[in-house]
């Protein structure tokens, strides 16, 4: 007989005999009845064993406990109404035992199944295999099936070649510190783990592949949060011949293609919002579009009162701006000085409060803003009674990062988040290069394959932090799905972009000598993008964290604690790889 998945059952199979093989979830006795919920991928169907039905089948399943592995053949029945669970999707029938076979017993578990709050993080992760027994992770690995399902058949009718690229190679920067793996035939030497494959689908488009994509695994050693692991995977892409338009287009119709698979329409196109728009209303290069409360630029008016702070940061080439929280005026002042702290930390000197009351206008300083002024600042903030706004003056792109950081406390802390929300957006013109006071250089904001904006490019070495760069991110409801750009093409462009990074010509040939190479012979335009899968199913399954969404993750200090890597090796294997371990 073949096997029926427990979870298929419905009222149409009543009467049929049915073949179950699953693990047994609740078992209850009801003197003399026994009746198991019967688990598998597919769902949980309720097993009747009766001694007077089948005294071979009730003596079988008699002693089974939770998560033994059954196989049990019989009837399927129409429970009897009052018997009818509509919170189970079987829950209008019933198997009625006739034969049973215990295939695998289970000792107790450390965790319940069904338990989830109360049950550890760690001790999960520990019994990782235990753990994906539970039917919400197993949802979401199906669902992130599904998504990557779905995601190759979209680039396969789009005329995308799904390639492969090596694990073992030479770093790809993006970012992060490279994973090593030594090499034992060549002592001292060592292979990288690959941060993404950008390199090699650069070389498949110089190849002449035209359109490459990858379901790849990316490696990367940074500090992890719950939207981070050190191996996690992309889809990647790249083209030749691209525009942005193309691209957009090409991950907007992805997007259409796999969000319908948990009921969301994303409307399209996305909207759009450069670099600089984003990090002036927002303070972040991924707003959160789902609620506003944007940060309000006030300079003009601020600047134009008889307070100092403002008047210095208006004529200073400084900004005042401002954030409005409704219905905030209640606010305490202990709250809002924990709130200047955390402005603090971003580079301002506070912030300052202003508030709208029964008995009027209240402005943190006293006595330097006329009645009439502020009664203008809160019109222009368009500010009610009983709210708060939280004003700064100063450098106009530290107030926004700073007000930014405080939008997303407050969406959080005061509920703005409206649910059902689904908010995709392109950032655009981000700046091609950023500089790290610590080291006093430059750094490529996205990677040093990234094309600066030709219409900056003359200013490359002359003013690099004015350089724009044709990248792009895809953003949801805050979260960066997805990054790319149109690519350096030309080898003299390349040149000069190393060479403001401070890449000489010497490291540019060790370490990327391969690229600039086929970049000499007829490479044409090309550029692509990497979106999160894991992240995107993250999302998409409401999950909190990325471990969810993965089968075997790791923790936040990159560990796995089922297999316990990393784990030292034994030191014949560290001889073998001319390996010697220094500690302490
Ligand atoms: P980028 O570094 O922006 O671009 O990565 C693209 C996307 O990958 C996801 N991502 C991560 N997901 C989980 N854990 C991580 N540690 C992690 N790091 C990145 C994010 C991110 O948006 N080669 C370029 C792409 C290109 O230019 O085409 C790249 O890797 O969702």
């Amino acid at each position: 007989m073949k096997r029926t998945s427990a979870g298929s059952l419905t009222r149409e199979d009543v009467g049929k005999q049915v073949l179950l093989q699953a693990w047994v979830g609740r078992r209850r006795d009801h003197g003399g009845v026994l009746f198991l919920d019967l688990r598998d991928r597919g769902g949980v169907a309720q097993v009747v064993a009766r001694p007077e039905e089948s005294p071979e089948a009730f003596a079988a399943l008699e002693p089974v406990r939770s998560e033994w592995v059954v196989e049990v053949e019989g009837r399927v029945e129409a429970r009897t109404p009052e018997m009818v669970n509509p919170k189970m999707a079987t829950g209008e029938v019933e198997v009625v035992a006739e034969r049973a076979a215990v295939l695998s017993r289970s000792e107790p578990l450390p965790f319940g199944i069904e338990t989830r709050g109360e049950v550890s993080e760690d001790l999960r992760l520990k019994h990782r295999f235990l753990d994906l027994r539970r039917p919400e992770l197993q949802r979401n690995l199906m669902l992130r099936h599904r998504i990557t399902q779905e995601t190759r058949r979209y680039f396969d009718e789009q005329g995308f070649l799904e390639v492969e690229t090596p694990i073992l190679t030479k770093s790809t920067p993006e970012g992060a510190r490279d994973y090593l793996v030594p090499s034992r035939v060549h002592p001292g030497e060592f292979y990288a783990l690959p941060q993404s494959p950008q390199l090699f689908k650069q070389l498949l488009m110089v190849s002449g592949l035209e359109r490459y994509v990858q379901i790849a695994r990316c490696f990367r050693d940074e500090d992890l949060r719950a939207d981070r692991q050190p191996e996690f995977t992309q889809i990647d892409l790249e083209v030749s011949f691209p525009t942005e338009e193309l691209i957009y287009e090409l991950i907007e119709g992805l997007f259409a293609r796999i969000f319908p698979v948990v009921g969301v329409e994303p409307r399209t196109p996305f909207r759009r919002m450069t670099y600089a728009e984003a990090i002036a209303r927002f303070g972040v290069d991924r707003p959160d579009l789902r609620y506003g409360a944007e940060i309000q630029d006030v300079t003009g008016l601020a600047g134009a009162t008889a307070f100092r702070a403002f008047q210095e940061a208006a004529r200073g080439g400084g900004a005042v701006r401002a954030l409005v929280v409704p219905g905030g005026a209640a606010i305490t002042r202990s709250q809002t000085d924990l709130w200047a702290e955390g402005a603090r930390k971003h580079g301002l000197p506070g912030l300052l409060t202003f508030r709208r009351q029964a008995e009027g206008w209240q402005f943190q300083v006293k006595n330097v803003l006329t009645d009439a002024e502020m009664e203008n600042l809160a019109a222009a903030l368009g500010m009610a009674e009983g709210d708060l706004a939280v004003l700064a003056a100063g450098a106009g792109e530290r107030i926004s990062v700073a007000l930014g950081a405080l939008r997303g406390e407050l969406a959080r802390q005061r509920s703005w988040i409206p649910d059902g929300r689904w908010e995709f957006l392109w950032v655009t013109d981000f700046p091609l290069l950023e500089f790290h006071a610590e080291d006093g250089r430059w750094y490529a904001m996205h990677h040093p394959f990234t094309s600066p904006d030709p219409r900056d490019l003359d200013r490359l070495e002359s003013d690099p932090g004015a350089v724009r760069a044709r990248a792009y991110d895809v953003v949801l409801n805050g979260v960066e799905l997805g990054g790319g750009s149109i690519r350096i093409h030309d080898p003299e462009v390349q040149r000069r972009v190393f060479g403001v990074l401070g890449i000489g010509e010497e490291e540019a040939r060790t370490r990327f000598g391969f690229l600039l190479d086929a970049l000499r012979f007829g490479a044409p335009p090309h550029g692509g993008l990497a979106l999160g899968l894991d992240r995107i199913v993250m999302l998409m399954a409401g999950a909190s964290s990325l471990r969810d969404v993965i089968a075997f993750p790791k923790t936040a200090s990159a560990t796995d604690l089922m297999t316990e890597a990393p784990s030292p090796v034994d030191p014949r294997q560290l001889a073998e790889l001319s390996i010697a371990v220094r500690r302490g």
